[in-house]
C-alpha cells in the first residue's frame, strides 16, 4: 500500500513508500479507502516537534474517502458509503461530550494516538493523531467518520475534515461572529482562508486579511476579505477602520508567540481575540496584569472549530452547495502522494492554501 511517512529522526521529511501493511478493521473500527487528503501545517508540526507524536507514522489527518470495510459492531456506516475523516472523534458518553463539547473529547482520540494500524516490514507504524490520511486505507473509530452525500467530490470533502472546519468552526462556533462587526484574521493558509470565509457567512462588515506573504494578500480578497495587509500595516488600517479602538474580533491562524500577541492587541477594548494557531507548548507570551482585567478582551483558544462534527460537516457541504463557502477555490494543487515531501516544501514557502494528495484514483 502506497502512503507517505515521517521516520522520526529526519527531520521535516515525509518519505513515500508502497509497502505499508494495514490491519483489518476490529471491533468498532472500520477502513476507510481514501481518494483525497489534504496538505494541513499541523501535519508538518507533528514532524518539527510542535506537536506530540510518536513516530514512525503515516502522516494525515485531513481525508475523506469511501468504506470498504467494517469491523464487528459497527452501526453508523456501511462498505460504500462515502466519508470526511474526523480527526477527533467525539465518544458520546465522556465529561465533554455529555456537556455539549464534543471536539474536546480524547477518549478515542487517545486510543488512536497508542495504536498502530499499519505496518512496514514487520515492524509498527503509527497514524499521526491515530489517523493517517496519506496512505490509500486507514482504519479508524467509526465515530472517527461522517457520512456524506455522494455527490460530493472527494477533494472539497477531504477540506472539510480540517482545515475549513477549524477556520469556518472559530467564525461561527468558538466567537460567533456578529453581523456588522470589523475582523481581522493573521495567517492564510486553508485554516485562515475558512476563518476569513466564516467572517464573511456570519455578516462581517470589514475582513483584514493579513499575511507576510503577498501573494495570500489578493488571494484573500477571493473568499470575501475587504483587504489583504501585511502584518505592519494593521495599526494604519485600524486607524482607518475603526478610528484607532481596534477590530471586534481577531483570529490568530499561525501558531507564533508574535502573532499571538498581535491578535491579542489589534482587537478592542471588550474585543475578542480567538486563538485557532497551534504553538509550540514552551514558546511563551507575556501579558501584562493591569490589560486583561482594565481591556476586558476575550481570549479565546478554539481547537477544530468548536466543531460538532456530525452537524458541522453536513452544515458546511450546504454552505458549499448553496455556493456561499467556496471549497474548490481553496485548491491550490493536487499532486500524487508519492509528492508529498514537495507539498511540505511548497507549504513552507507560503504561496499555497490547501493541497490535495491522491492515490491514482480520481479525487
Ligand atoms: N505573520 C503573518 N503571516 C504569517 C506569519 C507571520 N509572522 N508566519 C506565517 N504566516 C502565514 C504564512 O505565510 C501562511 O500563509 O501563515 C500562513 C499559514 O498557512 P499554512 O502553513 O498553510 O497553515 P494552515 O494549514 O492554514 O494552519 C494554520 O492552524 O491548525 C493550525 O497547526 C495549524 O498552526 C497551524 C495553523
Ligand atoms: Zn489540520
Ligand atoms: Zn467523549
Amino acid at each position: 500500500m502506497r502512503a507517505a511517512v515521517f521516520q522520526g529522526s529526519n527531520g521535516e521529511i515525509a518519505e513515500y513508500f508502497d509497502d505499508l501493511e494495514i490491519t483489518d478493521p476490529g471491533p468498532g473500527e472500520v477502513k476507510v479507502k481514501i481518494h483525497a487528503a489534504g496538505v494541513c501545517h499541523s501535519d508538518l508540526s507533528a514532524m518539527n516537534g510542535t506537536l506530540p507524536q510518536p513516530a514512525p507514522c503515516v502522516l494525515g489527518h485531513e481525508g475523506a474517502g469511501e468504506i470498504v470495510a467494517v469491523g464487528q459492531g459497527v452501526t453508523t456506516v456501511t462498505a460504500g458509503d462515502h466519508v470526511i475523516v474526523a480527526w477527533n472523534p467525539a465518544c458520546g458518553t465522556c465529561s465533554n461530550c455529555r456537556r455539549g463539547q464534543p471536539h474536546l473529547c480524547v477518549t478515542i482520540f487517545m486510543q488512536g494516538m497508542g495504536t498502530a494500524h499499519f505496518s512496514r516490514q514487520g515492524s509498527p507504524v503509527f497514524g499521526f493523531a491515530g489517523n493517517g490520511t496519506f496512505a490509500e486505507e486507514m482504519v479508524v473509530s467509526e465515530h472517527g467518520v461522517v457520512k456524506i452525500p455522494d455527490d460530493v467530490p472527494y477533494d472539497v470533502a477531504a477540506l472539510v475534515g480540517c482545515g475549513v472546519t477549524t477556520g469556518v468552526g472559530a467564525a461561527l462556533n468558538t466567537a460567533k461572529v456578529e453581523p456588522g462587526s470589523n475582523v481581522v484574521v493573521y495567517g492564510l493558509g486553508g485554516v485562515g482562508i475558512a476563518a476569513v470565509q466564516g467572517a464573511r457567512i456570519a455578516g462581517a462588515a470589514e475582513i483584514v486579511a493579513v499575511d507576510t506573504v503577498e501573494s495570500k494578500l489578493k488571494d484573500a480578497l477571493r473568499f470575501g476579505a475587504t483587504r489583504g495587509v501585511k502584518p505592519d500595516e494593521v495599526d494604519k488600517t485600524n486607524m482607518e477602520l475603526n478610528q484607532g479602538e481596534g477590530f471586534d474580533y481577531s483570529f490568530e491562524c499561525i501558531g507564533l508567540p508574535q502573532t499571538i500577541r498581535a491578535a491579542y492587541d489589534a482587537v478592542r477594548r471588550g474585543g475578542t481575540a480567538v486563538i485557532v494557531g497551534a504553538g509550540r507548548a514552551e514558546a511563551m507570551i507575556e501579558f501584562n496584569a493591569f490589560e486583561l482585567f482594565f481591556m476586558e478582551k476575550r481570549l479565546l483558544g478554539s481547537y477544530y472549530g468548536s466543531a460538532d462534527v456530525r452537524r458541522d460537516f453536513l452544515r458546511f457541504i450546504n454552505l458549499w452547495k448553496a455556493g456561499r463557502l467556496d471549497l474548490e477555490g481553496m485548491i491550490s494543487s493536487r499532486l500524487d502522494i508519492s509528492q508529498a515531501q514537495e507539498a511540505f516544501d511548497a507549504m513552507k514557502k507560503g504561496e499555497v492554501i490547501r493541497q490535495i494528495l491522491t492515490f491514482g484514483s480520481p479525487a
